[in-house]
This record gives structure tokens, sequence and C-alpha cells, in this order.
């Protein structure tokens, strides 16, 4: 089954790569007792490359959205920042369905409530990432600004630096998570085959995505997956208070 498309599968990537290089080049120069495990490291290099990698992390996505299938990439936002009252319950079989014991997946979609939680707190985490380092590196770039000597403008640099960092240390949590999940869980390994080559086994699907499964498989309006109606042809619909 097709999960992801071109557009969504390369905004993913243009998204998470250089993501990984900012978490990367970034660590050693929040935390400085890293840089002795990297040989030749220098500060300057450092932040050239953190600066290269947020660039790269702003412009990789915006040329996807504008070059792209925007349609689709609209059709996962709707499908990921939604959460629907009861999702949440999913949540509480969450042990037990990391353990790989039987759970109920009634009413799981495209994405299930731990997903979209993720998917809720890297947009929030990424925006707040995005100003608190332009603000960072305006500083940075130019330290004789008169705003940066006054009280406001203390209060503000400090309060980036320290979100800056907070949001960095946080992210790292659920982003261990879902590349183990990705990469490494029995459970989910197969999701890996779609964000890289577009498709995932139809019973993956129907086993842990029942609802999406049932949703595409219905087509857009209600034909079968591959355009065969569900009902013989002319057979006349059965009417819902008959059913
Ligand atoms: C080696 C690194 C990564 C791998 C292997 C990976 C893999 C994947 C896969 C397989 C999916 C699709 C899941 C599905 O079919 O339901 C996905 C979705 C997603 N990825 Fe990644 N990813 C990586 C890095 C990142 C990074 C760095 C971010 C952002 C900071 C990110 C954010 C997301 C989000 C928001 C989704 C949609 C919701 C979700 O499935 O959690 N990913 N990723």
């Amino acid at each position: 089954m097709v999960r992801f498309n071109a557009t969504q599968r390369a905004f993913h990537w243009a998204f998470a790569i250089p993501f990984l290089g900012l978490l990367l080049s970034g660590l050693p120069l929040s935390f400085p007792a890293l840089r002795s495990w990297i040989s030749g490291y220098s500060p300057q290099i450092g932040l050239r490359l953190h600066l290269v990698c947020g660039a790269a992390w702003i412009l990789g996505p915006a040329l996807v959205v504008l070059l792209g299938d925007r349609r689709a990439l609209a059709t996962v936002v709707a499908d990921l920042f939604v959460v629907a009252r009861g999702e949440l319950a999913w949540l509480r079989q969450l042990p037990r369905w990391l353990a790989g014991l039987p759970c109920e997946m009634r009413g799981v979609g495209r994405f299930n409530a731990g997903q979209k939680l993720n998917g809720i707190f890297v947009a929030i985490s990424s925006v707040v990432l995005a100003i608190t380092g332009v603000i960072l590196w305006i500083v940075w770039q130019s330290p004789g600004l008169v705003w940066t000597g006054g009280p406001v403008g203390r209060t503000i640099i400090g309060w980036s630096r320290w979100l800056h960092y907070l949001l960095t240390v946080l992210m790292m949590v659920p982003l261990l998570g879902h590349i183990t999940l990705a990469t490494i869980h029995p459970r989910t390994k197969e999701s890996l085959r779609g964000m890289l080559f577009g498709t995932v086994d139809a019973t993956w699907a129907k086993e842990h995505h029942p609802g999406w499964h049932a949703e595409i498989s219905r087509g857009p309006s209600g034909l079968g997956e591959r355009g065969v109606t569900e009902a013989p042809p002319n057979s006349v619909p059965t009417p819902s208070w008959e059913r």
C-alpha cells in the first residue's frame, strides 16, 4: 500500500537530515565536555557547520513545499496534527504495544496517538528552536548591537539561550524513540520501507493502522483499492435503516 508519496518522503528527509546535523553540530557547542571526544574540534568550525545545517533545515523543506505536491503534504498535516477525543486512550496501551503484546488497535488511523503527540511536539519545538536560533545567531554576528546591552535585550538573549538548550535536550528523548521504532523495533520497522520507498505491506497496515487501511481500501468514493467496487455492479445499496 502506498503510505507516503515522493513529496511527503522528500519533506521528511529534507527536514530530518539537517535536523540530525544540527543536533550533532550543536551538542558540542552547548556542552563543551563533548568537544574532547572530537579530534581537532574548533568551536568556530562547529558553529559554521551548525549554521549551514540550520539554513538547509529551513530552505530544504521550504523548497519541497514550493516545488512538490502541496495537497499531499496537507493531508499529512491533517492526519498528524488533529487529535480526536478518545484517541488518547490508546496511549494507555503503549507499554503493552512496545512489549509486542496484543493491543486493541481499533480507531487507529494513519498515525497513532503517540505519533500525533510526537509530531505536534516536533512542530512546536522546531518553531521555538528556529526563532531562538536566529536570535542567538544575530547576537553572535553583531555583538555590539545596542538592544543586546539593555535589560530587555539581556532577558531575551538569556531566555533564547535557555530555551534553545532545553528543547534540544528534550527533543532527543522522543527522537531516539522515533529512530529506534523506525529502524529496530520489530513491530514498527516496516514503516521505514514506507518512508524510504513509499509502500508498506498491506497486512502490516491493517494490523497497525486499521482505520487508515480501511479508508485507503475503500478509495475516495467508496471504490476498492484497485478501483473495483466492493458490492457487485448494479446492486442496490442496503438502506441504512435496514442494516
Ligand atoms: C534516521 C532518522 C530517522 C528515521 C529512520 C525516521 C523514520 C521515519 C519513518 C519510518 C516515519 C514514518 C512512520 C509511519 O509510517 O507511520 C517517520 C515519520 C516521521 N518522522 Fe522520522 N525518521 C528519522 C528522523 C526524524 C527526525 C530528525 C524528525 C524530526 C525532528 C522526524 C520526524 C518525523 C515525524 C514528525 C514523522 C510523522 C509522525 C511519526 O511517525 O512519528 N524524523 N520517520
